[in-house]
């Protein structure tokens, strides 16, 4: 089989990395692709926006299957492309997508089943906004309606807080058009799970729990970030957790886009806080997650392309997945000034004494060769991946790599806490 992956992030590495290692699969292309991709696969420049040369491409090189990696091309109809196309290829449609893409939409869907949410209320005036927030009772969420990269919300204390950010989203614009509706919600408490599944239209399979860690500071302090780092599977969601989640989030927000008419095929990932009265859904997203998709494909052990023949052919009822013992874990190494303005260029050591060290990997996000040097290009720079017989050893495994014995670049910052929830729990 042809295989194309369209991102170029930690999670289509660790995707390809995993797809590599299928039987079926004889030719991988990824586009655009990193250094890392460039290992295991064909890199070629096109751009995840390209959405008609990503078609022209695939018909050319006869793929059988595309994977979709980013929400952009998919917010913005990649897959209806493709099949009008006759390309086969794992995502959902432009309208199932919207379940990501717009937040009003994904919470009135939820009203309407009754999938547990936080409670929330919606403006697309400022002033209406802002004289709520002056008499709401806090904390608060304020979030805005489209793409933000993850920077569109914000946790306030207090009015003062919730104002100047609803001023950011809706007078300065700071994210343009995807704060025309913003939302204010009710902030729930509780342990944050990453839940990710396949859906053919009608069935579904559970993979095992992760969770990110999203704030850039140890503690859950400093501000939001893609994700600083993942671990899998979460110690403290056992086996009762994951039927409960399936019975109120999962099989309802399956049933409600059929009826709908927009059934959803793909890769959907609920970010889910366990709170004192159960699971409750933060946002759905309409892809693997990333970094959680790095800690996933390492636990990962049947072929990942069997999964995707189930979507594509429909046939994920009684499909099941085989998983690795122990636990697997990813640390981000970010760039210097990230989540802001953030360095490039800085070059990166010590990649090479992980080669060959069969627990770890590490998978690339925002790197560059830059006359045969490998430098940083991206906030977000490699995510060191390791696996061990428990998370206690996997993060152990990990760790030992990072630093000056290990990967390393100037300016760089990491997580040190990455995993320690699950061992306390
Ligand atoms: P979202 O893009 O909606 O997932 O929000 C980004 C992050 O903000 C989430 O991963 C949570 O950590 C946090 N968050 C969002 N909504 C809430 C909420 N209602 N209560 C508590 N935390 C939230
Ligand atoms: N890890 C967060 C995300 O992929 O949205």
């Amino acid at each position: 089989m042809k295989i194309l992956v369209i991102g170029s992030g930690g999670r289509e590495h660790a995707m390809i990395w995993k797809i590599a290692q299928s039987k079926k699969v004889d030719k991988i292309y990824c586009t655009p692709g990193n250094p890392g991709t460039m290992e295991l696969a064909e890199n070629i420049p096109i751009k995840v926006s390209e959405l008609s040369k990503l078609v022209q491409f695939a018909k050319k090189k006869k793929i059988d299957l595309t994977v979709v990696g980013p929400e952009i091309p998919l917010i913005g109809g990649i897959v209806d492309l493709f099949k009008k196309n006759k390309l086969k290829v794992i995502g959902p449609s432009k309208k199932a997508a919207q379940i990501e893409g717009s937040k009003v939409f994904a919470k009135k869907l939820m009203m309407k089943y009754k999938i547990p949410t936080a409670d929330f209320m919606v403006f697309d005036d400022y002033s209406l906004a802002k004289n709520y927030l002056q008499s709401a009772k806090y904390p608060l969420v304020v979030k805005a309606d489209g793409l933000c990269a993850g920077k569109g919300v914000a946790l306030c204390k207090d009015a003062k807080g919730g104002q100047k950010f609803l001023k950011e989203l809706m007078v300065d614009k700071i994210f343009g058009k995807s704060s025309n509706h913003v939302l204010i919600e009710e902030c729930l408490d509780g342990p944050e799970v990453s839940f990710m599944l396949a859906s053919d239209g009608k069935n579904f399979i559970s993979l095992i729990p992760s969770q990110d860690h999203k704030p850039i500071f140890d503690g859950d302090l400093g501000p939001n970030t893609g994700g600083m780092g993942a671990y899998a599977p979460v110690p403290f969601v056992s086996q009762k957790m994951m039927k409960r989640i399936e019975k109120e989030i999962v099989m309802p927000i399956i049933n409600a886009m059929k009826k709908e008419g927009i059934p959803y095929e793909g890769i959907l990932y609920p970010g889910i806080i366990l709170t004192e009265d159960g699971p409750k859904v933060l946002e759905f997203n309409c892809r693997f997650g990333d970094p959680e998709t790095q800690p996933l494909m390492f636990m990962l052990e049947s072929d990942i392309i069997d999964l995707f023949d189930a979507i594509i052919n429909k046939k994920l009822k009684n499909f099941k997945l085989l998983w690795h013992r122990g636990a697997a874990i990813c640390i981000v190494l970010t760039a210097k000034g990230y989540p802001g303005e953030y360095e490039k260029r800085d070059e990166i050591f010590g990649l090479d004494k992980l080669k060959h060290e069969k627990n770890i990997i590490t998978f690339h996000s925002g790197t560059k060769l830059d006359d045969k040097k490998l430098v940083t290009n991206g906030g977000r720079v490699l995510g060191v991946t390791a696996i061990g017989k428990d998370l206690k050893s996997a993060i152990y495994n990990a760790y030992k790599y990072i630093g000056k014995y290990g990967v390393n670049f100037s300016g760089m910052h990491y997580r040190k806490d990455i995993g320690k929830k699950g061992l306390s729990k």
